[in-house]
């Protein structure tokens, strides 16, 4: 079974040889039209994972053949690709407004157009795998992604749910920490037992007291009845513990014993209550830090950190973006009515650049934004740029992260430039140092210095040095 089927119009005999020829051998099935009439047949009698078209075919125009299959339901979604020895700048804005993947200029680079076809069927493919993804993560509270970091943390989440220590789950905001927290829930043996949170920064330390261990009956002002607190009312499952880092000093040590002591004593009461509850703590603190700040305390850092689950921001695992994308879009796509709504790859590989300064939570919101505000039932990467924020270009925020040396934050910021850039243009070096306004052999340099390309992958390229 090939690969994916692959349609290649050209009107050069030449070109769709070697296209043929090349492509079979990567594994790709491919059919070949000479001009506009022959492709349309061949689209009608099968469907296409990718479209490579010309733009001057001697019955008609590649871009005009690219707006019918734009219109027709079965093709609307087929991923293309163009190519053209003379574009005009007109020609490949048309060409990105009916949703072309990409603008290839000729004489064409058959290692690139590899890449290039790569990368858009990957894009498709997320969208299968979105789906059986979803199907086997129902129970864990849906936590979605194909990174390999994502694919490692579902490892560790499973692990941590078989035992009763406490998991101290770390990441930006936005991560995902309490859906994590939720997932060792649902998949450990307390699954049936209760799962109660407590945020420690929405409460003054008084008041968080009462709340974890309970209070009696005339132990304070207010205090009219008998009160159980969440530790009391987790025993038998679970306590998630939001926020762990803003909890005040005076309450580290009372949490630290009863860590310890695994007993309560409510407020205001002198009876010792066993309990045996579950503590999954989070929090998009530093604690490390704060522990040398004397911000909170080392020993309490041991006890909830036997377990170490760290989330990766969003930035980090761009991979996930198309396929979170996707999801939160069927969710928001119900929630708003909304059923005929989809998103096209060249609105997803947008999505990709960004660089999510709130993480997962942005990304969520952002769909939501989308799916209202997109009148069309496709959603553009023009209609995303509108949505991001600062207009069309993606903002460099977030990229501080308390700890991490400025080298290593530098090196991370022109790695995901570079990336950008580099598939912005399809994985063309020249291009690329177009772009950038870079001399070619210094791109070089650095793309392999970041470890991007051990090689130069254009074949018409040997300015080096
Ligand atoms: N991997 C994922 N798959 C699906 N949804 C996700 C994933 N990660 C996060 N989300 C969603 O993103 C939103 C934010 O997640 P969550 O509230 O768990 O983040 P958080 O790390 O606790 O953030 P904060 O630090 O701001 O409290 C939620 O709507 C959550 O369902
Ligand atoms: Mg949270």
């Amino acid at each position: 079974m090939p690969r994916a089927h692959l349609l290649v119009v050209d009107d050069e005999p030449a070109i769709l040889t070697t296209l043929q020829k090349t492509l079979s051998l990567e594994g790709y099935g491919v059919d070949v039209a000479g001009g506009v009439r022959i492709a349309e047949e061949k689209l009608k009698k099968r469907s296409y994972d990718l479209c490579l078209f010309d733009v001057s075919l001697p019955d008609g125009d590649g871009l005009d053949l690219l707006a019918k299959v734009r219109e027709s339901k079965e093709t609307a979604l087929t991923p293309v690709l163009m190519m053209s020895g003379h574009a005009t700048i007109d020609a490949a804005v048309r060409a990105t407004r009916l949703g072309a993947l990409n603008f290839i200029e000729k004489p064409l680079n058959t290692d690139a157009l590899l890449i290039m076809i790569e990368t858009a069927l990957r894009l498709e493919r997320a969208e299968a795998e979105a789906k059986a993804l979803r199907a086997a993560t129902v129970g864990t509270g849906e936590l979605v992604g194909e990174s390999e970091s994502m694919r490692k943390l579902g490892e560790q989440i499973a692990r941590a749910a078989k035992s009763a220590a406490s998991v101290l789950v770390t990441g930006e905001r936005g991560t995902g920490k309490e859906l994590v927290a939720r997932a060792i829930h649902q998949l450990s043996p307390r699954a049936k037992g209760p799962l109660e949170k407590l945020n420690c920064a929405a409460l003054p330390s008084e008041l968080i007291e009462s709340e974890l261990f309970g209070h009696e009956a005339g132990a304070f002002t207010g205090a009219t009845k008998q009160r159980r607190g969440k530790f009391e009312r987790a025993s038998g499952g679970t306590l998630f513990l939001d926020e762990v880092g803003d909890m005040p000093l005076g309450m580290q040590s009372k949490l630290l014993r009863v860590l310890q002591e695994r007993e309560i004593e409510r407020v205001g009461g002198n009876e010792t209550i066993k309990v045996d509850t579950r503590v999954v703590a989070a929090t998009n603190r530093d604690l490390v830090g704060a522990t040398e700040k004397d911000l909170f305390r080392a020993d309490l850092y041991d006890r909830l950190n036997v377990v170490p689950l760290h989330i990766p921001p969003l930035r980090a695992r761009r991979v996930d973006i198309p396929l979170l994308a996707k999801h939160f879009l069927e969710l928001a796509a119900k929630a708003n009515d909304r059923r005929n709504i989809r998103i096209d790859d060249t609105a997803l590989l947008a999505l990709a650049a960004y660089s999510f300064p709130g993480n997962v939570r942005e990304l969520r919101n952002l769909l939501e934004r989308l799916v209202i505000l997109t009148p069309d039932d496709v959603i553009k990467a023009d209609d995303v740029r509108a949505c991001l924020p600062g207009g069309s270009a993606p903002k460099a925020t977030g990229l501080y992260r308390p700890g991490v040396p400025f080298r290593v934050l530098v090196e991370e910021a022109e790695r995901t430039i570079l990336t950008d850039a580099l598939t912005h243009n399809g994985g063309q070096m020249a291009a690329t140092a177009r772009g950038l306004d870079l001399e070619r052999s210094h791109l070089y340099k650095k793309a392999r210095a970041l470890g991007l390309r051990g090689e130069k992958a254009d074949g018409d390229d040997d300015a080096e040095g």
